[in-house]
């Protein structure tokens, strides 16, 4: 059912750690199973001076796919530009680990989604310009949060406390 690069991330779960001192954290919900993670950033430049991502680490409560698209996606975030970072989407996760199963797409989203969600957050909270296509997906994660909240309330909050006494 997983391909061996999915079994091959869920092993062995490539940046998986709570950052003690992130500049920014992406926290994302799954609508359809309650899931949650969060994704932890630190920004650097590089020798011309560009943002990048100089650091990156994740935690989630989350299923088979979840834990390796999540590992996926912090090993092509890694050193990249926030630009760059950013063109990487559920579908070039999924392609990198050669594919999930259709019934496990939607677990994908975390990644992608959580990556975005960091990015914002740091340009957001360090006054930075926040390009227009980057708010668009941020109001579309907040909403989809909402949903995640109104149907797994209970659970997020479990999830919400493991998460700060794990
Ligand atoms: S079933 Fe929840 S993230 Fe996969």
């Amino acid at each position: 059912m997983y391909s061996e690069k999915v079994m091959e991330h869920f092993n062995n779960p490539q940046n998986q750690r709570k950052m003690e001192d992130p500049d920014a954290i992406g926290k994302v919900g799954n609508a359809l199973c309650g899931d949650v993670m969060w994704i932890y950033v630190e920004v650097g430049e590089n020798e011309v001076g560009k943002e990048i991502i100089e650091d990156i680490s994740w935690e989630t409560f989350g299923c088979t796919a979840a834990i390796a698209t999540s590992s996926m996606v912090t090993e092509l975030a890694k050193g990249e530009t926030l630009e760059k970072a950013l063109e990487i989407t559920n579908e070039k996760v999924a392609e990198e680990l050669d594919g999930l199963p259709s019934v496990k797409m939607h677990c994908s989203n975390l990644a992608a989604d959580g990556l975005v969600e960091a990015i914002y957050n740091y340009l957001d909270s360090s006054n930075k310009e926040i390009p227009e296509d980057l708010r668009k997906r941020h109001e579309q994660i907040e909403q989809h949060m909402e949903k995640v909240q109104e149907e797994y309330g209970d659970y997020v909050e479990m999830e919400e406390e493991m998460h700060r006494t794990g």
